[in-house]
């Protein structure tokens, strides 16, 4: 537990659940989150609750004067987000958003090489995400499979978490073009999404997110005019023991190249590096992190938190700090401009380009709400 912090409240509408879990925790017990605020008993609160209530939650907490960690997505429609921000900066409170693969040392990893300009300028993206997800898994509560609820299938409640990190380590886009499918699932929403992104650079990204593809065989690869970053058949971003990072770096710059190489099917050589993520092995991100745990936790031993806990940990040290949180509303916000830009332009059938036409958006999503749109279906 963070000695900073004591668990004042915990809201559910489930009162057989609330109560005895509040009781265990020395917490006051509430069944409206209104009734919480009212109470005054918070100065910040984690809003983990399903996607269409986040920002109604969200505003109350924030119009409140009380800070927030909220669940992603940060909100299912980006006029939402742009509330919430708006809010957020407006009473200067803090924001932050549980995209919590960004702490994952794989993704601190590919960060780091990208950052350091080893793969130089990109140019090219090749990115997948991929699962299998039964139906048992949406009709454990019906909130996962309608519009208005979750907001979108694969490429909302799961894809959310690999577009964040691709605005976050290379840009967001400029241009959206994308296709989603339901193949497989009984529900209305998207089972599978493909999308091809141009950013601002020119570099062209190729995206798929599927919950009809048995884990293991994800690939992520960023390719420079120096360089290429791959990380290939992984399973999981998290349980990353042992998973390898490799880095190519070409003799020579492609933009040289090009125009030097007079050799023309020469293709340019290079030379690998293998980066082996070790029990040990320490990053600048991670370290910086490690950092504020530590500070946080009193502790002058590292305990490898779960990424949740890193960013429940950051989220109140930026709130001590009066710093930015690692993850910020606003770059939260930009996901679901991503997301959003994918839905309209497949279900519109056009290209998309950013900054998104937030009314196009909100008319598209009033007309999946009531059906007169729908995700195709393949059988
Ligand atoms: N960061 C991650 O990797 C990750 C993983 C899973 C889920 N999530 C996110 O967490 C959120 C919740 O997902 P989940 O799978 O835990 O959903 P869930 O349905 O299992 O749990 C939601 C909880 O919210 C409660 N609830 C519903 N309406 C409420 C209300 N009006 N007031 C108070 N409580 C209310 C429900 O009773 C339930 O306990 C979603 O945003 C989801 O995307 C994030």
């Amino acid at each position: 537990m963070n000695a900073n912090v004591q668990l004042a409240a915990l809201v559910d509408v489930d009162q057989d659940a609330v109560t005895p879990l509040a009781k265990e925790y020395g917490a006051r017990a509430f069944t409206d989150y209104r009734e919480m605020l009212d109470a005054g008993v918070v100065d910040a609160v984690s809003i983990a609750t399903p996607h269409h209530l986040h920002t109604m939650m969200g505003l109350a907490c924030l119009e409140a004067g009380v800070h927030v960690l909220m669940e992603k997505p940060l909100a299912n429609r980006v006029s939402e987000a742009d509330a919430l921000v708006a809010a957020a900066r407006a009473r200067k409170l803090k924001l932050a958003v549980n995209h919590q693969y960004r702490v994952h040392r794989l993704s601190l990893e590919m960060k780091r090489v990208l950052d350091s300009g080893t793969v130089g300028r990109i140019l090219r993206v090749l990115w997948t995400w991929l699962l299998f997800r039964s139906d048992a898994y949406y009709r454990r509560d019906r909130w996962r499979s309608t519009w208005d609820t979750a907001g979108g299938g694969v490429i909302m409640y799961q894809a959310s978490h690999d577009l964040d990190l691709l605005c976050w380590m290379i840009g967001k886009p400029a241009l959206v073009s994308a296709v989603l499918a339901n193949q497989l699932h009984s529900s209305v929403l998207d089972d599978i999404a493909s999308a091809w992104f141009q950013f601002t650079n020119g570099a062209v990204g190729s995206f798929q997110a599927s919950i009809n593809s048995p884990k293991g065989f994800s690939v992520r690869q960023v390719q420079g005019d120096k360089g290429v970053l791959m990380l290939q058949d992984v399973a999981s971003l998290y349980d990353d023991e042992d998973e390898i990072v490799q880095v190519q770096s070409y003799e020579d710059q492609l933009s040289h190249l090009v125009i030097a190489q007079e050799d023309h099917e020469a293709q340019p050589g290079g030379t690998y590096q293998t980066i082996t993520l070790k029990k040990e092995r320490s990053t600048r991100w991670s370290r910086t992190i490690e950092r504020v745990n530590r500070r946080l936790l009193h502790k002058e031993v590292v305990v490898r938190l779960s990424p949740r806990a890193v960013l429940l940990n950051d989220f109140v040290d930026s709130i001590i700090s009066n710093r930015d949180p690692l993850v910020t509303g606003e770059s939260a916000r930009d996901t679901i401009e991503v997301i959003n830009a994918c839905i309209l332009s497949a279900l519109r059938k056009r290209i998309v380009q950013l900054p998104l036409d937030t009314e196009q958006y909100d008319d598209l999503f009033m007309e999946l709400t009531k059906g007169s749109v729908s995700v195709p279906r393949f059988r």
